[in-house]
């Protein structure tokens, strides 16, 4: 099949193998050019498809040569149609890992479920006996907690109705949008998804089965950014649900002797879920071009492989005034922070291309589903079916 993209709002509906395949190789081949990390070795990652949880997963194997399960939630090809770009992502990270002598399976399904829980205790115990390690990277809409209800997690303010710029990616025009504040109701849905409950349940289940080696970690992931993100993002419903998040870790460790939850702080970059929050992608596309001007500008792998490297995987771990790792250092510099809200206040349709890096926002959100991708043939028929060996 020749396949293109098909962009509808902010989701592309197809994906390329080869330009998946390639972003991995280019992942990986990063980190084999980076210092090695003396970190887990038997590590599982929850999310593990795409975005940050890719990262580490392909940061934990070549930084520090972890053997790695994967859970994702993914679709394989079907027919015509292509399988989503996580799929092609896990089933090339395993190709290059088992080439390597890696350990690499994966585990598809909704790890909300307890069914994906029992399946991933099974493998653990069959191959690997026991992790060090636990990745909480999942980013979901919606979520089926334990009792059975769903849960719809949403993306608005709190408090009262806020107004700010927003972009229109597609005509990169600049308009205002207002944000209608989530009821109580949508909060707590919000917090369901995206809030710590379910790891915790992840951990309890995993040290239940008695899965989690002595002195295992977890990390799982944040944000905070700068005051003119705060009433989407840190004041917002998700802002809510990472508070809770945080709490969760500081429980985790507490409650779990032998256990040690973190969380890490990360940048905001282009991915499947930061493209859906109103006013983050104007905030990313004045961030991208004031950081690739530093020279500080990095994507997902550069972040989780300084995460490990340089942040957690240390005798005493890197941490704030308030217990986190924090790889949003080089974005909240205050030089950068004081750069982008001079160009926030200044831009507007007609300035757009000077003062933002919308080409590079695009050009992120098209390598995502392994488009644009330098060295890849677009014009050349490709087979929609790849398998991901560990399944197959
Ligand atoms: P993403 O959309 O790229 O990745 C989400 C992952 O979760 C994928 O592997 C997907 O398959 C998996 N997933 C979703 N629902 C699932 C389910 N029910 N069962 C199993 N797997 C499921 O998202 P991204 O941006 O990498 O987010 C990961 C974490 O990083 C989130 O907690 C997010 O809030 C956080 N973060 C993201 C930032 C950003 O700018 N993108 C900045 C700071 C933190």
């Amino acid at each position: 099949m020749i396949v293109t993209p098909k962009v509808r709002g902010f989701i592309c509906t197809t994906a390329h193998p080869a330009g998946c395949r390639e972003n991995v190789k280019e992942q990986i081949d990063y980190v084999k050019g980076q210092p090695k990390t003396d970190g887990p070795k038997k590590v599982l990652v929850l999310g593990a498809s795409t975005g940050y949880g890719l990262s580490s997963r392909i940061a934990l194997a070549y930084s520090c040569g972890a053997a790695t399960l994967g859970v994702l939630f993914e679709k394989p090809a079907s027919g015509s149609r292509t399988a989503t770009a996580g799929w092609y992502n896990t089933a090339a990270f395993e190709e290059f890992a088992h080439q390597d002598g890696l350990y690499a399976k994966s585990v598809n399904g909704d790890a909300f479920s307890a069914e994906i829980k029992r399946q991933v205790i099974d493998v653990i115990r069959q191959d690997l006996s026991q992790v060090d390690m636990v990745v909480y990277s999942l980013a979901a809409p919606r979520r089926t907690d334990r009792d059975g209800k769903l849960w719809s997690s949403v993306l608005k303010t709190t408090g009262d109705a806020y107004t700010n710029k927003t972009i229109d990616l597609k005509t990169r025009a600049i308009s205002d949008v207002t944000i209608e504040p989530a009821s109580e109701e949508e909060i707590t849905a919000t917090v369901k998804v995206m809030g710590g409950e379910d790891w915790k349940d992840w951990i309890a289940t995993l040290k239940e089965a008695d899965v989690l080696a002595p002195n295992a970690v977890t990390v799982a992931y944040s944000y905070i950014g700068p005051a003119l993100t705060h009433p989407m993002y840190l004041d917002g419903s998700i802002g809510m649900a990472k508070r809770h998040l945080a709490k969760t870790a500081q429980e985790i460790t507490q409650e779990f002797p032998g256990v040690t939850g973190y969380i890490s702080v990360n940048k905001a970059l282009v991915t499947q879920s930061s493209a859906a929050i109103p006013i983050v992608p104007l905030y990313i596309s004045l961030l991208y071009k004031v950081m690739k001007e530093k020279g500080i500008h990095e994507g997902c792998i550069e972040q989780m492989t300084r995460l490990f490297h340089d942040k957690l995987c240390k005798a005493s771990p890197e941490l704030d005034g308030e217990g986190m790792l924090r790889l949003d250092d080089w974005e909240m510099r205050p030089d950068v922070q004081e750069e982008v809200s001079r160009l926030w206040e200044s831009i507007l349709t007609e300035n757009v291309e000077q003062l933002a890096d919308i080409d590079g926002y695009w050009e992120d959100f098209y390598r995502m589903f392994g488009f644009q991708v330098p060295g890849v043939d677009y014009d050349a028929d490709v087979a929609v079916e790849v398998p991901i060996p560990s399944l197959a």
